[in-house]
């Protein structure tokens, strides 16, 4: 068996073992790519400080999150479709953040159902919600989410239209995959996930299927997205929604200083400075990019997370040195669920955590909520290269 040493050695069995059309679901950015290129390609600019001599040991990575503690900060973002990278991922990878001692963010595209995870599993897990019109099936969602003892809500405010990504159309994304002649036989050679999978009745979304009125293809991120979505979503039905929900919320997809300073009026405990992992606008910047001037805009008011391009613990120091109070990850676990089950994400776990506390030791610090800015190297115009354009000078005359 390979021996697994960081994250791309489970990338490369996962892409082997998933069908195309979950892996390419992942794996896909919208448009060009090209944000999602740069969010990870943004990440290599920044470089660490190396310093010796210090005393390394009782070294701590563990911190809160919107005050609850974890054993670094890392918490698993909500991704769909996760339970078909294996079946029945999301329990696997819920099970996985909880012995590890980091949160799991279940998405409402899941298949597993919140009512699912939390009968199949014993640490209370984040639900993400999307904003939707139907306030029937808003409310019955954040009701089934309390139900669970859900310990946060991450509200998505990025996603009221779907960025389009071409793979995803060309493969006819659903779930259950649609059967066509090479969708069988791509699946044809993936037979130990075609097993498993055969095994478990979890195969349609389960938070949505029976749930909402009006869907006509609960199977199809595109069509859903296109029917449910509030296209007219404004600041006051953030504040709205936040409203129906009695514990901490969490504003995932801010990536402008306006509307981080915008969403400090709503009532949220923390938001997350993130692109959607470069799958919504592409052409906006790179998340880690955007990060230093949200902090320094609103970091003493509320908690910073950031999400969108880590693959490994060295980017986890490099956002948390920025001023992340914490961060999460989407592909980096889900890589190891695809490629090993429940394992393979406690694998992932435990490659980034290595990475992040040997790293953050050879910058000579021993506890995480001491690292600042003063670790980092960055180009002088990291943050400064990219602005808006001047208005056009007047002809003269
Ligand atoms: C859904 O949120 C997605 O990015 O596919």
């Amino acid at each position: 068996m390979a021996i697994i040493t960081n994250i791309q050695d489970l990338h490369r069995i996962y892409r082997r073992r998933v069908p195309k059309m979950f892996y390419d679901y992942a794996e896909t950015g919208s448009w060009s790519e090209q944000t999602f290129r740069e969010n990870s390609s943004d990440f290599e600019q920044i470089r660490l400080r190396q310093r010796i001599a210090v005393d390394m040991t009782g070294r701590s990575t563990a911190t809160k999150m919107i005050g609850q503690d974890v054993a670094m900060p890392v918490a698993l973002a909500p991704v769909g479709f996760t339970g078909m990278q294996s079946a029945d991922g999301e329990i696997k990878a819920a099970r996985a953040a909880a012995k590890f001692g980091v949160p799991f963010t279940l998405s409402t595209m899941s298949i597993c159902s919140i009512e699912d995870v939390a009968e199949h599993t014993n640490a209370p897990f984040w639900f993400q919600v999307y904003t939707l019109k139907d306030d029937d099936f808003m409310r019955r969602l954040f009701a089934r989410a309390k139900d669970a003892n859900c310990s946060a809500l991450v509200i998505t405010v990025d996603l009221q239209v779907l960025g389009q990504r071409h793979k995803d159309l060309k493969n006819g994304l659903s779930a259950p995959p649609k059967l066509t002649m090479s969708s069988i036989a791509n699946m044809m050679t993936k037979v130990p996930w075609g097993l498993e999978m055969l095994q478990t009745k979890r195969r349609f979304f389960g938070n949505i299927v029976g749930h909402a009125k009006g869907v006509s293809d609960g199977a199809s991120l595109t069509s859903w997205t296109a029917e449910a979505f509030d296209h007219a979503l404004d600041w006051d039905r953030i504040r709205e929604l936040r409203s129906w929900w009695d514990g901490p919320v969490i504003l995932k997809g801010i990536l402008d200083v306006e509307d981080a300073k915008k969403a400090l009026n709503v009532g949220a405990d923390a938001i997350v400075v993130s692109n959607h992992g470069g799958r919504q606008l592409d052409g906006a910047l790179s998340s880690i990019r955007m990060l230093p001037q949200i902090v320094d805009a609103v970091g003493d008011k509320i908690e910073v997370h950031f999400d969108s391009g880590i693959r490994s613990g060295q980017d986890v120091l490099k956002a948390v040195a920025m001023g992340a109070k914490g961060t999460m990850i989407g592909r980096a676990y889900i890589y190891g669920l695809g490629a090993q089950g429940e394992p393979g994400v406690s694998k992932a776990l435990e490659v980034i955590h290595k990475e992040l506390d040997t790293s953050m030791a050879l910058c000579g610090h021993t506890n995480i909520e001491q690292v600042d800015r003063d670790i980092l190297l960055v180009p002088q115009d990291f943050t400064s290269a990219w602005g808006p354009m001047a208005a056009p000078t007047p002809p003269a005359g």
